[in-house]
């Protein structure tokens, strides 16, 4: 009986390793990064995603529609809705992302994505993997690039989170051994952890900044966590100016809560799993999931989105027009900068800090004690087009 327990999860693993070796081959000849200057139009596709998803990608995309008026007239821009990543029609199709809407996503040259619903065992919907997961495994989009900022305690930290690999990459491809044994994977790769360590290094030098700092549970999880270490380290010897240190996640995602220590911090490298979770504890001390948004980076397509979920509690409380819509307006900032339009990008960066950080005229609390989504976004605009947009900014932060 164990015998053929055995036998079928060598059958198993087999595949696996099969399929993880050809990703390897697949990075070896990894092309250059899209050139979006060349392009256009650059094609921004807004992928709705489900539950308060919907409503803020909605929001989002009218204030990114605002700010691109002129480059959509003279067509330097086009956008495209996408309407089929709901919970409702993958469910249908048993299917992360159904066919036809990954077509459509592979059409965009970058997506902004609404929160989309992720199943899991024993909730309404079929068991099916993450459409977030999916997406960044289907575009091979590696990194995934968190910047909080705190700017009254000086704390100006920027993730790099390992996208497609560690404990993620195979999520979906556990399995039960035996009615007793379960058994999940976690795979690093050298060249997985290698481009995102080098992209941290790389945002370091661009930036001036004289350290990086890896997370891991090397000294444990000795062979994935330690070979992603061991590249770091080796990586490191290519900038002489930027010094590296190995922290372990238990010990980071406590001295992030120390306010002696934390601002020393700035550029933070780890894998997947490690990152979900630190980032989602850094958003919070930035004034919570809502406020941060993500870029989910790539060769070819990138995509930006929200750091939390579709929220569906408070879609079935009636809640979802309270939603707060800064998450994905701040991961439509990270777009516009992404693909070159820095200026843009700067404007609605300061408007939601003087909206959300200094003026606070109007707050949004996700019920009806703040303001709509909707309301908010008019707020953002009025400061968006405001000619004392900058000084105002200035007059708060300096
Ligand atoms: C995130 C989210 C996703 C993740 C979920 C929705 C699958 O928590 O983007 O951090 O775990 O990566
Ligand atoms: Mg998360």
């Amino acid at each position: 009986m164990s015998q053929e327990l055995v036998e079928k999860a060598k059958i198993k693993f087999a595949d696996i390793i099969i399929e993880q070796l050809e990703r390897v081959e697949a990075m070896k000849k990894e092309s250059k990064p899209i050139d979006y200057a060349a392009l256009s139009p650059i094609i921004i596709g807004v992928c709705f995603g489900d539950g308060i998803g919907e409503v803020i990608s909605k929001h989002a995309e009218v204030l990114l529609r605002h700010v691109l008026k002129d480059e959509v007239k003279g067509n330097r821009i086009e956008f495209k809705d996408i309407v089929g990543l709901t919970i409702q029609n993958r469910a249908e199709q048993k299917k992360a992302i159904p066919d036809d809407v990954l077509e459509e996503l592979k059409a965009c040259h970058v997506i902004l994505k609404g929160p989309t619903t992720t199943p899991q065992a024993g909730d309404r919907w079929p068991n099916i993997e993450s459409a977030n997961v999916a997406m960044r495994k289907a575009l091979d989009l590696f990194a995934n690039v968190r910047p909080v900022r705190i700017p009254k305690e000086g704390i100006d930290w920027c993730f790099f989170r390992e996208n497609t690999e560690g404990a993620y990459v195979l999520g979906s491809k556990g399995f039960d051994v035996s009615a007793d044994l379960s058994i999940d994977f976690k795979v690093i790769t050298e060249q997985g952890a290698e481009r995102i360590i080098r992209m941290a290094f790389e945002y370091a030098k661009k930036n001036n900044i004289d350290h990086v700092t890896v997370v891991t549970k090397s000294n444990v999880v000795k062979t994935t966590d330690g070979r992603f270490s061991r590249v770091a380290f080796r990586i490191a010897k290519e900038y002489p100016d930027i010094k590296l240190d190995e922290w372990y996640i238990d010990i980071m995602t406590a001295k992030l809560l120390d306010p002696a220590r934390r601002s020393d911090f700035k550029v933070i490298v780890l894998p997947n799993l490690y990152g979900d979770i630190l980032t989602d504890e850094a958003a919070q001390l930035q004034g919570g999931v809502g406020t941060a948004g993500s870029a989910n980076i790539g060769t070819r397509w990138s995509m930006f989105e929200a750091i939390h979920g579709s929220a569906p509690r408070m879609v079935d409380e009636g809640r979802a027009q309270f939603a707060d819509p800064c998450s994905m307006i701040r991961a439509s900032a990270m777009l516009l900068r992404h693909i070159g339009f820095s200026a843009h990008a700067k404007r609605i960066d300061m408007a939601l800090e003087i909206c959300g950080l200094y003026e606070k005229k109007m707050t949004i609390t996700g019920r009806d004690t703040g303001v709509t989504g909707a309301d908010y976004v008019e707020y953002i605009l009025s400061w968006i087009d405001s000619p004392a947009l900058e000084s105002t900014w200035k007059k708060y932060t300096e």
